[in-house]
């Protein structure tokens, strides 16, 4: 399989079971599965559910045949991805045939996009807790061992979960992920997102830069700080997100911005490596590049999805940019960085996207020339602008043959990208054994290009130089060098 079409199969293969890295709580006796599906914010909100249960006395299980209570942390963005968090409830309820004790709970996207639907329609289900309720869930167990269905999807326009020390779940030991917003407010029209997530509200910087010291101290050696929209980051002291202009003269000379937080993250630990995602073509300033330009730790790539090449599809999709505008924002990238890696997402077929609004979509890509890319076909999704404004009219052939023509460029540009590190010297962050042969490590370069190279001495959460030699379609090889 493609490695540049791996989001829609990450969604199904990353669900697998989690462990449990945290140190020990005065048990209850009663052990939790927790099994995640989508984006990298849902793997860090279930290490958080993980925090708030272990505090009243769970353990966590990475099987879930132990496990006294199961919970699913679903994603609603595409419908396949629904279709698989289905397949998997019906699946935990044959084993609950044979355990009758045992309670079923889905939590995240699906959980608030269906809300008490899905233990009516289901039936497969005990618990529904959508994302900003994940406090409530000891209280709702209860509810359950007490004879009754509990839901719980009220939205918050505060929770950030901000002094919760997160339990790190199934992680390697180096790389950790830190969520500095909740939600979103762009309303791009496609996405189900902003309905499922709520409002954004941003994490105060304290509870951040805490994070990331707890985790430094902890022998961690990157963090990515999360956001729908990391740009859009601004605290000013609490409360929902305002916008700069708005605020109070007070306000303003205590507020953070996202360029301001990177550089706070940046100076924890200078042996720590900042990444972040995802970026937005439509806030992204010179400043955030500026400060990733002045520190060495702050990793050369960012993920800015264009989802189209195409200012009238742009339109539609409410993306607040156009082709243009986005193009001036990579050449700001160029400029001011000029070894930068960038990656993006891209939709094919798109209401009433024609043949040429897709030729702008590949002739955008040969422009840029992405390192990596996440491509998906159009999904309409119910009751989205998109859902209730436009006809979801390309043919589901003419989607997926759009879509295999971006599969194809991509791999083209991700090989070229990758040939053009033959020769040179990368510092790789070790992440583990290489699955095919353990006689060798792989790691991750700036560019976040995974590298390959002979396992000699080193060890997980070592820095090495790595010549690079040679490399596949997807994966630089190299050789560590003095
Ligand atoms: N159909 C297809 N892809 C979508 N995405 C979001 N909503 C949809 C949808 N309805 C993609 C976008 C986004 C990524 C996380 O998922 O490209 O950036
Ligand atoms: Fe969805 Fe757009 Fe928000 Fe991304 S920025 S989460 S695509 S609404």
């Amino acid at each position: 399989m493609l490695e540049t079409a791996s989001k829609e199969i990450d969604e199904t293969r990353q669900g697998e079971a989690i462990e449990r890295y945290s140190k020990g709580a005065s048990s209850n006796g009663r052990k939790v599965y927790i099994e995640s599906y989508g984006c990298q914010m849902n793997f860090s909100d279930s290490e958080i559910v993980a925090s708030i249960l272990e505090k009243e006395g769970y353990e966590t299980t990475k099987l879930m045949q132990d496990a006294d209570i199961v919970f699913v942390n679903t994603c609603s963005i595409r419908e396949k991805a629904e279709q698989t968090v289905r397949k998997r409830l019906s699946s935990f309820h044959k084993v609950k045939e044979e355990k009758p004790g045992m309670i079923i709970g889905v939590l995240g996207c699906m959980a608030e996009r269906m809300k008490s639907k899905l233990l009516d329609e289901e039936k497969l289900v005990d618990i529904v807790v959508g994302p900003d309720a994940y406090r409530d869930l000891p209280q709702l167990v209860n509810q359950v061992d007490g004879g009754r269905k509990a839901v719980n999807v009220i939205l918050s326009k505060e929770e950030t979960y901000g002094d919760i020390s997160p339990v790190r779940l199934g992680g390697n030991g180096v790389t950790s992920f830190v969520s500095i917003t909740r939600g979103c407010d762009n309303m791009c029209t496609f996405c189900v997102v902003p309905f499922t997530r709520g409002r954004e509200r941003s994490r105060d910087p304290k509870t951040i830069v805490n994070e990331v010291r707890e985790l430094s101290a902890n022998g961690y050696k990157e963090v990515t700080l999360l956001g729908q929209n990391v740009d859009s980051y601004l605290w000013y002291g609490g409360g929902p997100k305002k916008e700069f202009e708005k605020l109070s003269e007070e306000e303003k000379a205590q507020s953070v911005n996202f360029a301001q937080l990177m550089e706070m993250v940046a100076q924890v630990d200078p042996n720590v490596r900042v990444r972040f995602s995802t970026s937005h073509p439509k806030d992204m300033t010179d400043d955030v590049l500026h400060v990733m330009a002045k520190y060495d730790n702050i990793c050369n790539y960012i993920h800015l999805p264009f989802q189209s090449g195409n200012s009238r599809v742009l339109e539609m999709m409410n993306r607040g940019y156009s082709r243009e505008w986005y193009l001036d924002r990579v050449n700001a990238i160029r400029r001011i960085i000029p070894d930068c890696a960038i990656s993006a997402d891209v939709i094919a077929g798109f209401c009433s996207e024609t043949e040429e609004e897709h030729q702008d979509t590949l002739s955008l890509m040969e422009e840029v020339k992405y390192h990596f890319s996440y491509m998906f076909k159009y999904s309409e999704r119910p009751n989205t602008l998109a859902q209730r404004k436009f006809e979801d009219d390309v043919p589901e052939e003419v989607k997926q043959r759009r879509l295999s023509e971006i599969i194809a460029l991509q791999q083209e540009h991700s090989f070229e990208q990758l040939k053009k590190d033959i020769g040179k010297t990368y510092k790789v962050l070790v992440e583990g054994v290489s699955k095919k042969s353990d006689k060798e490590l792989y790691g991750r370069n700036t560019h976040n290009s995974v590298v390959v190279f002979p396992r000699g001495n080193y060890k997980a959460g070592d820095y090495v130089d790595v010549k690079i030699n040679d490399c596949t379609s997807a994966t630089l090889l190299g050789e560590a060098v003095a």
